[in-house]
């Protein structure tokens, strides 16, 4: 890392920062209903060097080097997710000098597994360790949420950011999205999960992510409530046809990550499992953020013996991940399922 930053920039790196990938196993597209979720961090992560320069100067693997302003306006670009974080300390007063950035990531693009969100921390956690200054980990989530909001123009919740930050590895993060406030959840070693690319990009998903989020927010305003964290089932019926799909994918998506907690807590790999299938027709079917290539890998992932498969983070293409029993022999799980995804790739394992 230090040789390729000297490499990079002519000059040492003066301080770095990392943060991870994450899988969310269950809870999609309801952290801005202020309800739960239950991410857990990968192996992949990002890394970031930095040292004070004479401009700011962004390189990173795969994209020429570019120069970039945090005090101007976004440029539409990937320095975009190194200048809003920086922007946002600046916002709170932590006043980050001119610095050159070498971005390493082994995280794929556009997968589902946050690899924006993994930059955004990262950018922080270095920039921080740049200036001698610190945050809770729950604050670098908040304000790596909110550069993503104000200067890269996605309407995200909480859910990636907080994974990145606060998550810990072999340990799911109970997200309680209204609160703000984590519970970590050990994962036991029967519960083997694997994360399989579907071989499809997420497609430009950002019009119609918000666009969900429109209905599920105009969902609560005809309910007179201030988010469908706190509608019952039989609330969502009443609804108009246009929002009534959507609101119940939220709705009962919540009760299933609490009924997946109670799983996880009792090693019951079926049960976990049965919430995470029910998950996926409910984001395939209610909510409407699956694709034919994820629904293809996750019915060759449970017609070959896994516990329970879904896909995972926005949807729209990406990843899914799959829940395998104990007994299950993996390497021949994935040679079949291979077999019939020939696009699909092991992310994770
Ligand atoms: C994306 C967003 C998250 C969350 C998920 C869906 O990853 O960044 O905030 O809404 O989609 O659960």
């Amino acid at each position: 890392m230090r040789a390729s930053f000297r490499e990079a920039f002519g000059m040492e790196g003066q301080a770095e920062g990392r943060a991870p990938a994450r899988v969310n196993l269950i809870g999609d597209h309801t952290d801005y209903a202020e309800g739960f979720c239950l991410p857990m961090p990968l192996r992949r992560e990002t890394r970031v060097t930095m040292a004070r320069a004479g401009s700011f100067e962004a390189r990173s693997d795969g994209h020429p080097a570019a120069s970039f302003d945090p005090s101007g306006p976004p440029r539409g670009g990937w320095t975009d997710y190194v200048a809003g974080p920086l922007a946002e300390l600046t916002k709170t007063g932590i006043e980050v000098p001119p610095v050159a950035v070498l971005v390493t990531s082994d995280i794929p693009q556009g997968a589902g597994i946050s690899s924006s969100a993994a930059l955004e921390v990262a950018v922080l956690r270095a920039a921080l360790a740049l200036t001698g200054a610190s945050l809770r980990d729950a604050e670098v989530a908040r304000m790596a949420q909110a550069a993503e909001n104000n200067y890269c123009g996605v309407n995200c919740g909480i859910l990636d950011q907080m994974a990145s930050a606060a998550g810990r590895p072999g340990e799911a993060l109970l997200l309680d999205c209204r609160t703000g406030e984590g519970r970590l959840v050990a994962v036991p070693p029967s519960f083997r999960f694997r994360v399989v690319h579907c071989g499809e990009a997420r497609r430009l998903a950002d019009g119609a992510y918000n666009e969900r989020r429109r209905a599920v927010e105009e969902a609560a305003a005809l309910l007179g409530i201030a988010a469908l964290r706190d509608a019952v089932p039989s609330d969502v019926e009443a609804l108009p046809p246009s929002v009534r799909r959507r609101a119940r994918h939220v709705v009962t998506e919540n009760m299933r990550v609490v009924s997946a907690v109670a799983a996880l807590e009792a090693q019951d790999v079926a049960g976990f499992g049965r919430a995470m299938s029910e998950s996926h027709r409910s984001l395939a079917e209610d909510y409407e953020v699956s694709t034919p290539a994820l629904d293809r890998l996750v019915t060759a992932m449970l017609a070959e013996g896994a516990a329970g498969a879904r896909l995972t983070g926005a949807g729209f293409g990406g990843c899914a991940v799959a829940l395998l029993p104990p007994e299950l022999d993996s390497d021949l799980w994935w040679k079949r399922v291979s077999a019939d995804n020939p696009a699909a790739w092991l992310v994770a394992d």
